[in-house]
């Protein structure tokens, strides 16, 4: 995509990750260890036959795979171009490339179901109220949301990232120089009070999972939109 209606690119060198594992050839569903949070997500869902389903930050599809197969009809949105055309052009899957930050391109009401994997915590806490309360509002009533973002003990145990020179720009939101990137690291108590005005939280905890053989720390929520609350657009 180019031209002046083309969304900004994402920070954080996704591209050149993503060209690395596309050329690695490996098996892109093989990386998510342990999913009960998913899991459980897709047995709370009404049936899926025909029902659409979205994966935010949806990187090289992996998930994306994984609510087809359950009887989704599945597309994604991801920042990242070249992860788009892989997807669609592997996979045959939808992505709209687009921002996070920006109001979420479908109608209200529009999914029966919302997942996103270690995508959502780009947001700073203001940017992440927004972004949920679009989530609330593309689901239908009752439609679930599963997700996972880096946990608060994940910076503090130092995993993953270069933490050398580290500024906290927002509430738990740290900028990495060596990354240009900002992470907001999430409490379970943050992510339960980001959902509490459109949502029943059904699980939300911190645990340890693999990601690409990486060690992380996560918040994991499942949770279904409040059938009786009504949400505007942002
Ligand atoms: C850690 S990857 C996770 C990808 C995939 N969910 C997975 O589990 O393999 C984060 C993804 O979020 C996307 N991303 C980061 N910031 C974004 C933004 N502001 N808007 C849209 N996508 C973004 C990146 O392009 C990347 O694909």
């Amino acid at each position: 995509m180019a031209g002046d209606d083309a969304p900004p690119p994402v920070r954080g060198g996704w591209r050149e990750i993503y060209r690395d594992l596309i050329a690695s050839g490996r098996d892109l569903r093989a990386h998510r260890t342990p999913d009960d949070w998913l899991e459980s997500a897709l047995e709370l869902a009404d049936p899926p036959e025909g029902r659409r389903a979205v994966d935010l930050g949806c990187g090289l599809g992996s998930d994306l795979l994984r609510l087809t197969e359950a009887g989704w009809c599945a597309e994604g949105l991801d920042g990242e171009t070249a992860a788009a055309e892989f997807v669609t052009s592997r996979y045959g899957i939808p992505v709209t490339v687009a921002d996070l930050h920006d109001a979420l391109p479908w109608p209200d009401a529009h999914f029966g179901l919302v997942t996103s994997r270690l995508a959502l915590h780009v947001l700073d806490p203001d940017a992440a109220a927004r972004t949920f309360a679009q989530i609330a509002r593309v689901l239908e009533p009752g439609g679930v949301l599963a997700f996972a973002v880096n946990a608060a003990s994940h910076r503090e145990l130092g995993l993953q990232y270069d933490y050398r020179g580290a500024v906290e720009v927002a509430p738990d939101t740290w900028y990495l120089p060596g990354l240009d990137r900002r992470y907001l690291f999430y409490t379970p108590d943050r992510a339960r009070r980001m959902l509490e005005d459109a949502f029943e939280v059904v699980t939300c905890e911190e645990r340890e999972i693999e990601h690409f053989g990486i060690r992380k720390r996560v918040v994991t929520c499942v949770a279904r939109r409040r059938p009786d609350t009504t949400v505007g657009a942002a």
